[in-house]
């Protein structure tokens, strides 16, 4: 019989009780069994950012991170931003500045971005530059991306 092992969690505010192989990924649980599929897989080799999670409020890549690694940790991806019938500020930035083409990146962009918003309201430059060092954007340039991140942290900070 196949090995199994039970991993308690916190995701987007729900208590999880996972019975899994020890070997599955943060990212396989929440996109194979949790059915979270915003969280992306670009690459499956922590390169690109498209999977990026927030593990106890830090921006953290899903894809090689064994899903036991986070027992008893506070996990959250993009479903857990908005609501059904409101986007999350950043969501919102995003969309009004253009900021998103593709939008392969963009859920880990925001994931990102909320990690720093949360520490830093009112990001500098290079506060931003540096939020964003791990996620690839193959589309945008990142210009508008930028933009709508200085958005996001005023209408956070000016509801
Ligand atoms: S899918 Fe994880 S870094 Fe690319
Ligand atoms: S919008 Fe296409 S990869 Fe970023």
């Amino acid at each position: 019989m196949k090995k199994t092992v039970v991993v308690r969690f916190i995701l987007n505010g729900e208590e999880v009780e996972a019975r899994v192989d020890p070997e599955i990924t943060l990212l396989r649980y929440l996109r194979d069994v949790q059915r979270l599929t915003g969280t992306k897989n670009g690459c499956s080799t922590n390169h690109c950012g498209a999977c990026m999670v927030l593990v106890d409020g830090i921006p953290t890549k899903s894809c090689l991170l064994r899903l036991n690694r986070v027992a008893g940790k506070k996990v959250e991806t993009i479903e857990g931003l908005s609501k059904p019938e409101e986007l999350h500020p950043i969501q919102a930035a995003f969309l009004a500045i253009g900021a998103v083409q593709c939008g392969f990146c963009t859920p880990g962009m925001i994931i990102s971005v909320k990690g720093m918003l949360d520490r830093h309201p009112e990001p500098i430059a290079e506060q931003i530059r540096e939020a964003l060092k791990d996620n690839i954007c193959r589309c945008t340039g990142y210009v508008k991306i930028i933009d709508a991140v200085k958005l996001a942290a005023r209408w956070i900070r000016h509801p």
